[in-house]
């Protein structure tokens, strides 16, 4: 690692003496200092500050960049991303800071999504915590580690909606639900920005607007196209969220909306972003999201920079068209020089709000770095924090928790890995320190077990899987012998163990960008290992890997206990065994509704009733909105996840059962721990608005507490309704409620909830 010089650190100093010291805090003071400083510069130099390219230390996508400091020197950089390490970022800070004209400091940024090197579970995993203070910690842990090794920006958070397991960018989001969406959006920016003032903040970017999770067919990058009545009540929620919590960016998505790719879309990034919400900071595209309009078919790379900045764009990903095309539109007058201050403005505005004038290397402390990543607390966070994010699907004659002592037969390609346990978007993560299940299941044997181990089959049986989505060193262990041996490997090692753990599933990058699957099944192969095991006739516990809702249909009729485990981060091994042996008792609960079969996709809690509703119970009713060969019932409905304990609700009490304008509701309900030991229980509240001026979802969630209760407690748990409960956007986008009834529903998912109704007027 290179050391600054003594004269280095005063010729720093002495730069920084000679632009402008800005005040600390931003308002008027950062208006005058960037007017002051905007003043000072060209147009090529105003344009540099929308340029953001990669550095290529870590990859992301496709192209990467080549001289960057020349063009750092040359004023040409507003920001890096893809770069790792303080001693890095410092240098490169430091020819920006020390070598261009206007000394003005760099953003680095980077794909910070479930933590840096201490890496929690992935976003879909952690939404079914339900717990926002574990959301929120895990958030402030990646920014001070980021931060630690000189990042003060993140890509995240996610808070795409998603109701396609299809898509494999589900994984990166928090589920189908705006509510806990917008919920966890909160959180995650809370905890990353704090107020932007110490050098453990950092400025997180909400992705990917809009509605990127909503591609056709569940396809990457594919065509959206919606009502704006969904998008406004369904979809913008959670990127609305972040928003009123003071999100410092917002990044535009890959996709077209209504017909026009979200990167030009004026409706979006301006209309409803700037006007509607009031965002006041500045909007990043992805990875070549103007380069890929000449693609969408909106014109060439001039053409297409000058609709991005139009529509109210400021910065450019890796791509360089505003870099090297603006610059003929502004002479050719397509687009304006007010259109490219503004821009460049914004941008300027993100590193005052940082600190960054005031200090560019605020980021770089390299004894930070040494000491506040990947640490003992930190890890211990992590596997506190996966544990509660696991969500235990079936345990039937209760196989779980497991009893020390005996013997394990752990079988399946994801038993003996490392690498995925991250699971995708951990890219600053060293895959070789995270724990395996059988060093988890190892370390909490204490001895007194006896863990046999077989990999039992491969991901799957011709490697199409492993070749596609295999990147980042992150491949299972290819076991060459014929599938049948292997398998026969296994039973042998069931027939000798008094309990089978299959760890099987999807690989780490079987979900995230570019991860698409038709079928969302096991793969077959493993389906025939479960099944060999099944057959041994002892009892089977699936620890499932999955970062998509999967159809397991026939695992859940047919084998007695899975505990569905995502991909549980740098300690997902440790969080496993902590649950497995019943140390930690799950309490996670599903954010996402899963299918039977893929034909139901999408298949979601809150959707409409149709004019042929199908008969509460029933499968198939002739001239009824249904199918055939498969009920509409899903496998485990949204809010799903049972506990080694048992809750019972009593009834649901409420203040009154007529209302009128705003006047409050008290709904009531007593929750009782029935069983043997203490559990968390996640009680929901859902709303159903029986008539409205437009069709209206058959419940929607509008609150949540997460309670603990000892063996034998029973707590009242209390939710307070106003009609902010009941605003949504009707036909003109105008957000009210409207008078009328409404079913008040209380429970501990989204299936099984006490209904009460009531009738609130103006
Ligand atoms: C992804 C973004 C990510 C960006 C930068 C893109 O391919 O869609 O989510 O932030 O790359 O790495």
């Amino acid at each position: 690692m290179k050391k600054t010089s003594l004269l280095a650190i005063l010729s720093i100093a002495a730069a920084i003496q000679l632009s402008a010291q800005p005040p600390a805090s931003p308002g008027p003071a950062m208006n005058t200092f960037i007017t002051n400083l905007m003043s000072k510069m060209t147009l090529d130099e105003k344009l540099g500050q929308l340029n953001l390219p990669g550095a290529g230390d870590i990859t992301t996508g496709q192209a990467s960049n080549s001289n960057i400091a020349g063009k750092i020197k040359e004023g040409k950089v507003g920001g890096l991303f893809n770069i790792k390490s303080v001693a890095k970022i410092r240098d490169v800070q430091k020819v920006a800071v020390e070598q261009s004209r206007l000394k003005i400091p760099l953003l680095f940024g980077m794909d910070v999504i479930h933590g840096y090197e201490t890496v929690f579970p992935i976003p879909l995993g952690l939404s079914c915590s339900w717990d926002m203070d574990a959301v929120e910690k895990s958030a402030r842990i990646a920014a001070t580690e980021a931060s630690a090794d000189g990042i003060c920006w993140t890509f995240s958070p996610m808070v795409d909606i998603s109701r396609d397991p299809r898509w494999g960018r589900i994984a990166e989001g928090n589920g189908e639900d705006p509510y806990l969406g917008s919920m966890i959006a909160k959180a995650m920016v809370k905890g990353y920005q704090r107020d932007l003032k110490n050098n453990t903040d950092i400025m997180a970017c909400v992705k990917h607007y809009a509605l990127y999770g909503a591609a056709e067919a569940g396809r990457d990058y594919n065509t959206t196209d919606m009502s704006r009545v969904r998008m406004f009540n369904e979809y913008l929620p959670p990127y609305k969220a972040a928003v009123d919590a003071g999100v410092g960016s917002v990044m535009a998505s890959f996709n077209e909306v209504d017909g026009i790719p979200a990167t030009a879309n004026k409706f979006l990034q301006t209309d409803v972003l700037r006007t509607r919400w009031g965002f006041k900071g500045f909007v990043v595209t992805d990875y070549t999201g103007i380069n890929e309009m000449i693609d969408h078919g909106l014109g060439d790379l001039q053409t297409v920079s000058a609709l991005a900045l139009k529509a109210g764009i400021d910065m450019d990903m890796v791509g360089e068209g505003f870099l090297t095309t603006l610059k003929k539109s502004l002479q050719q007058g397509k687009v304006t020089q007010a259109q490219i201050d503004a821009a460049c403005r914004r941008v300027l505005e993100a590193k005052y709000k940082l600190g960054l004038f005031k200090d560019p290397y605020k980021y770089c402390d390299e004894k930070r770095a040494a000491a506040e990543i990947f640490t003992d607390a930190n890890r211990k966070e992590a596997r506190r924090i996966a544990a509660d994010c696991f969500v235990l699907l079936k345990n039937q004659g209760n196989v779980l928790p497991l009893k020390r002592g005996g013997t394990i037969a752990l079988v399946g390609p994801l038993a003996d890995n490392k690498e995925n346990m991250p699971g995708t978007w951990s890219v600053a993560a060293d895959f070789t320190k995270s724990i395996s299940v059988l060093q988890g299941l190892k370390d909490a044997a204490r001895d007194q077990t006896k863990i046999i181990y077989a990999q039992g089959s491969n991901l799957d049986e011709d490697s199409v899987f492993e070749v596609r989505a295999g990147m980042f060193g992150k491949s299972l262990h290819r076991d060459p012998r014929p599938v049948e041996q292997s398998i026969q490997e296994a039973v042998q090692a069931a027939s000798q163990a008094d309990v089978v753990v299959a760890a099987l599933g999807e690989s780490a990058e079987m979900s995230g960008e570019s991860s698409s699957r038709s079928n969302i099944e096991i793969p077959k192969v493993q389906q025939r290992l479960l099944e060999a095991l099944l057959r041994t006739g002892k009892p089977v516990v699936l620890v499932l890997f999955t970062g998509r809702p999967l159809a397991i249909k026939w695992e859940n009729d047919n084998a007695p206990a899975i505990l569905n485990v995502w991909f549980g981060g740098s300690e997902a091994g440790h969080a496993i065994a902590d649950v497995l042996f019943g140390d930690v008792n799950p309490s996670g609960k599903l954010s996402t509704t899963w299918p039977q079969n893929v034909g139901q996709v999408p298949l979601y809690y809150n959707h409409k009733t149709t004019g042929r509703p199908l008969a509460e119970g029933a499968w198939f009713q002739k001239f009824r909105s249904n199918y055939l060969d498969v009920s509409n019932d899903p496998v485990y409905p949204f809010g799903y996840g049972l506990s080694y304990t048992h809750f019972t609700y009593g009834d649901l009490v409420l203040s009154s059962k007529s209302l009128k304008g705003a006047q409050k509701l008290t709904a009531s309900v007593t929750v009782t721990n029935d069983g043997a030991r203490e559990g968390k229980e996640v009680v929901q509240l859902y709303i159903r608005d029986l008539v409205g001026s437009i069709t209206r979802p058959v419940k929607e969630l509008k609150g949540f507490q997460k309670i603990t209760l000892s063996a034998g407690e029973t707590k009242t748990v209390t939710f307070t309704i106003s009609t902010e409960d009941l605003k949504f956007y009707n036909s003109d986008l105008k957000y009210d409620w409207e008078p009328g009834e409404f079913d008040i529903m209380v429970g501990g998912n989204s299936r099984d909830a006490k209904s009460v109704r009531v009738n609130w007027v103006k």
